[in-house]
C-alpha cells in the first residue's frame, strides 16, 4: 500500500522532528479568552506560561479560542493536553502513524507535525467536532456500522482522514479511499472494513 508523503502535517516541509522537544514539554498553556472561557488543567493548577509564550487565536470545532503557547508546542499537544480534546491520539509523534490526524481548513494533517502557532487563523476540526449534538456524524456512524476497527486506537485518525476525503470528494473511488487512508496505519489490519466504512460514509453524507 502506498504511503503518503513523508511529512503530511509539516507545512514548512523542513523535516523537523519533534520527538525530542515533546518529551521535555512542561505544563503551561493558559487559555486567555474565548467565546466561552476555558480553564485548562495547567491554568487550574496555577501554572504560568513562560515569558516567551505567544498569544494565538485558534478556531477549533467552530469555536474561537485565544491561547498562550510556547512556539515549540505541537498542535497535538495543545489540543490534547491543554484543551482536553482526547479524540486526537498520540502515536509515533513523528509523522508516521496518522493517529493524530485532524483537519486544518478541511484538509487532513498530522497534529504532531504541525506547530500550534502554524495553525493560527486556520479552521481546525477534531473528532469531537464531527458529532451532531448527541449523535454520531456520518463517518463515525459508518465506522460503527461496518465494524471498521478492532482495538480502535487508530480509528479517530482514520475517521478524520475519511472526513477530509469526503469534504473534498463526495464520491471517491476505492483507489482514492485506499490512498487517503494510506497515511493512517492500523496495526490491527482492519483496512478491509475501513474501506467499506468510507464508502458507506459517502452514502450517508449524500442521503
Ligand atoms: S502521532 Fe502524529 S503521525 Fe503518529
Ligand atoms: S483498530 Fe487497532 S490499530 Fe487500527
Amino acid at each position: 500500500m502506498e504511503k503518503k508523503e513523508k511529512h503530511k502535517g509539516c507545512q514548512c516541509d523542513c523535516g523537523f522532528t519533534r520527538r525530542g522537544f515533546l518529551s521535555s514539554m512542561g505544563a503551561g498553556a493558559v487559555a486567555l479568552a474565548a467565546s466561552g472561557k476555558i480553564v485548562t488543567p495547567a491554568a487550574a493548577a496555577g501554572v504560568k506560561a513562560p515569558m516567551d509564550s505567544l498569544s494565538i487565536q485558534l478556531m477549533i470545532n467552530g469555536r474561537s479560542q485565544r491561547l498562550l503557547v510556547e512556539p515549540r508546542w505541537s498542535l497535538l499537544y495543545v489540543l490534547r493536553e491543554h484543551l482536553g480534546l482526547t479524540g486526537v491520539k498520540i502515536g509515533c509523534e513523528r509523522g508516521e502513524c496518522g493517529a493524530c490526524t485532524v483537519l486544518i481548513n478541511d484538509i487532513p494533517r498530522y497534529g504532531c507535525l504541525t506547530l500550534a502557532v502554524e495553525a493560527e487563523g486556520s479552521k481546525i476540526t477534531t473528532l469531537e467536532g464531527l458529532m451532531q449534538g448527541e449523535d454520531l456524524g456520518p463517518v463515525q456512524q459508518a465506522f460503527v456500522e461496518k465494524d471498521a476497527f478492532q482495538c480502535g486506537y487508530c480509528t479517530p485518525g482514520q475517521i478524520m482522514a475519511v472526513e477530509g476525503l469526503l469534504r473534498a470528494k463526495p464520491r471517491p473511488s476505492v483507489a482514492e479511499i485506499q490512498r487517503e487512508v494510506s497515511g493512517n496505519l492500523c496495526r490491527c489490519g482492519a483496512y478491509v472494513n475501513i474501506f467499506k466504512a468510507a464508502d458507506r460514509a459517502a452514502e450517508l453524507k449524500r442521503s
